[in-house]
């Protein structure tokens, strides 16, 4: 008999098909093992909410738009399917929870330690190898140049809502992989909730940061 996950897993295929090869169910698949790595570190950690919430966190997410934010969403449609397949009602109202916090620049911020690590381990995959491939997929489907050569406080002020860091992309067309990483992925180390996946992203972030200076170098001549 197919089990609860595989099934559930199925469904979420189904439903995410057509997504950007940045935010498809292999990114889905991704965060899912980094939170059994992640959970392994912690305390009193619910596996089946967390699992559970792992596989359903991006569901609606190709329905993102200025109107629809994807976890608030999210969060909807996964209760609909859980309740469809009988799970728990307790149990679903902690993977709501988890689906709704998971993301960065909302204001619901994670409180249990399923939500805290399914947050983490998210951003995890926006670092690393991995990381640096899903920027250049993104690059490429918006438009965006290999490489943006200029000073990051010029770039900041002029591409990013309000001149701060943390503001919104004005135009992305004018974003590339190597300011992404100078504005947002090289700060998420300090960012994060639990002390393991602190430690992944220090090192990930430092073999980015290698990455990037060797593609200036290559660029330059240089090497
Ligand atoms: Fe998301
Ligand atoms: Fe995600």
């Amino acid at each position: 008999m197919e089990n609860f996950y595989d099934k559930l897993r199925r469904i979420v295929e189904e439903e995410m098909e057509g997504t950007s090869p940045a935010h498809d169910i292999n990114h889905v698949l991704r965060v899912y093992n980094l939170c059994l790595k992640l959970a392994k570190h912690e305390r009193n950690v619910d596996l089946d909410v967390l699992k559970t919430a792992a596989l359903l966190h991006d569901i609606a997410r190709s329905k993102e738009s200025l109107e629809v934010d994807h976890a608030v969403l999210g969060a909807e449609v996964s209760e609909k399917i859980l309740k469809e397949l009988g799970y728990p009602q307790e149990k679903i109202e902690k993977v709501k929870h988890c689906i709704l916090t998971h993301r960065f620049r909302s204001e619901n911020r994670p409180k249990t330690i399923e939500a805290k690590i399914l947050s983490d381990a998210d951003k995890l995959d926006v670092l690393g190898a991995v990381g640096i491939a899903r920027s250049f997929i993104l690059a490429g489907e918006y438009g965006q140049k290999l490489f943006v050569d200029m000073p990051i406080e010029e770039y900041v002020k002029q591409n990013l809502e309000g001149g701060k860091y943390d503001g919104k992309i004005i135009d992305p067309s004018k974003h590339s992989p190597n300011l992404e990483f100078e504005t947002k992925f090289k700060h998420i180390p300090r960012r994060l909730y639990t002390e393991k996946a602190r430690e992944i992203a220090r090192e990930r972030v430092e073999f980015m940061r290698q990455f990037f200076e060797r593609l200036k170098r290559e660029i330059e001549g240089e090497l």
